[in-house]
């Protein structure tokens, strides 16, 4: 079958909202589709290009950000913070571990989601749609109704969150020697508590070393970042699907990945996906057959590309060592190479009996731990992690450096989807994964 933008349309779907108004829904799409895209495809080959050093174990992926970005955090100070422990946290695995780090934020576009049920009953408003993002319907009960203005606000809001972010890196950001941007306090509180010496360490001598030299490294000189959202809203994406040369690729973000509820193999997400020339990301949940994963890449990567493909596994830490060895058993078996990412945050959701959504620190770990020994024991290796965080000082996940229990969770419980790791624990990550990294190499 060939492929086209639009040759999804009419396959078996999944997670989408029910309009009223489909003329108003193609009207916004008629509006979305001519808008500038919001990046280049230059950028897109540049990103597969690093990918393709990731699989073959010579950088390190660190995609982050909202479960669910918001129209609201389209804003100066949450792009400066998600921005901010993104390049904190890359400035650890760099330097502590040695290794180049590549920066992929769950951002500018992150904003629809899949829910486990279409409606919902709130008391007062009785049975509403659930909320599927900001870029679907609102999060008040009042707000559920799927609104089509909402398709070109999206684009609205991951315009100006990408510029601003591009301006940032551009500007101050971009510059290690501008340290003062990056707020290093947190590498000189790791020293003063004597946590992780050897590699705060490292960080202040390459961060001097540059300064007082004026030496250029271009490792240090030029921050890259590039963004990336789940492709869930087939007809939003395919509004972002742009010709260039013989290849279509979407322009709407640099990569996109297909989420764990919406792979199926004979499905419209599928379809969409092997048509662009993006590099994409698969998420791979307990319900994954070694099988189904091996189809889903014939059709997702037939040729092999390097780069192509990131798997996202997310099983949970209680399932991970009984289901990765098939998965990686399998690709090995077809000589497939992709780059293996770790999403330790999904399988790992529980509620608290206060009613709060949560996840602790420990079992995070844990799951990330078990995928370090497996991919090892198999003679693979884990390529990179994706963490929903925030750079805020959220009490959303348990646990971690300030030992947050259930009970604190009532304080600063701001998602409105998944819970996040906040900056300290996110930061905490970045240092025990470095060190696990350098324990490796
Ligand atoms: C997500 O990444 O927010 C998500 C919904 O994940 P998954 O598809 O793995 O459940
Ligand atoms: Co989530």
């Amino acid at each position: 079958m060939t492929w086209a933008p639009e040759s999804w349309r009419g396959l078996p779907i999944q997670q989408q909202p029910t309009y009223d108004d489909p003329e108003a829904v193609e009207a916004a799409l008629a509006q979305v589709r001519a808008l500038p895209p919001l990046v280049h495809a230059g950028e897109v080959d540049h990103l597969k290009a690093q990918l393709a050093r990731v699989a073959r174990g010579e950088a390190f992926l660190l995609q982050g950000g909202d479960c669910a970005e918001r129209f609201v955090d389209c804003a100066r100070k949450p792009i400066e913070a998600k921005l901010k422990i993104l390049l904190q946290m890359s400035l650890v695995l760099t330097w502590g571990a040695r290794i180049p780090v590549v920066r992929v934020a769950r951002m500018a576009g992150q904003y629809a989601k899949p829910r486990s049920r279409p409606t919902e009953v709130v008391d007062g408003f009785g049975e509403v749609h659930s909320y599927r993002g900001d870029h679907v319907n609102g999060h008040h009960p009042s707000e559920r109704r799927p609104d089509p203005r909402r398709l070109v606000d999206a684009y609205f809001h991951s315009a100006a969150t990408l510029n601003y972010a591009r301006a940032l890196l551009d500007g101050g950001f971009a510059d290690l020697r501008e340290a003062e941007h990056w707020d290093l306090g947190f590498v000189r509180e790791a020293e003063r508590r004597a946590a992780y010496q050897d590699m705060t360490d490292r960080i202040l001598d390459a961060l001097d070393f540059v300064r007082v030299t004026g030496v250029e490294d271009p490792s240090l000189h030029s921050v890259d970042l590039w963004s990336s959202h789940e492709g869930l809203l087939l007809a939003w994406e395919e509004a972002q699907t742009f010709p260039v040369g013989d290849k279509f690729y979407n322009l709407g973000a640099h990569l996109l990945w297909i989420g764990d509820r919406t792979r199926q193999v004979d499905g419209a997400h599928v379809e969409y996906f092997r048509g662009i020339a993006n590099p994409i990301g698969v998420k791979c949940g307990p319900s994954m057959a070694p099988d189904e994963l091996l189809h889903l890449l014939d059709k997702l990567d037939p040729e092999r590309e390097p780069g192509r493909v990131t798997l996202i596994t997310r099983y949970g830490a209680d399932k991970a060592g009984e289901l990765l060895p098939g998965h990686i058993r399998a690709i090995q078996r077809e000589g497939r190479e992709v780059v293996w990412s770790s999403d330790p945050m999904h399988g790992n959701t529980v509620s608290t009996t206060n009613g709060y959504k949560t996840r602790n620190f420990d079992r995070i770990l844990d799951e990330l731990r078990v995928v370090f020994e497996v991919h090892r024991a198999e003679g693979s290796h884990l390529g990179g992690v994706h963490f929903e965080l925030t750079g805020n000082d959220v009490t959303e996940c348990t646990g971690g450096p300030q030992g947050l229990g259930e009970l604190d969770l009532v304080s600063a419980y701001e998602t409105f989807c998944d819970p996040r790791l906040n900056y300290a624990q996110s930061l905490e990550m970045a240092f025990l994964i470095a060190r696990r990294l350098q324990g490796e190499r």
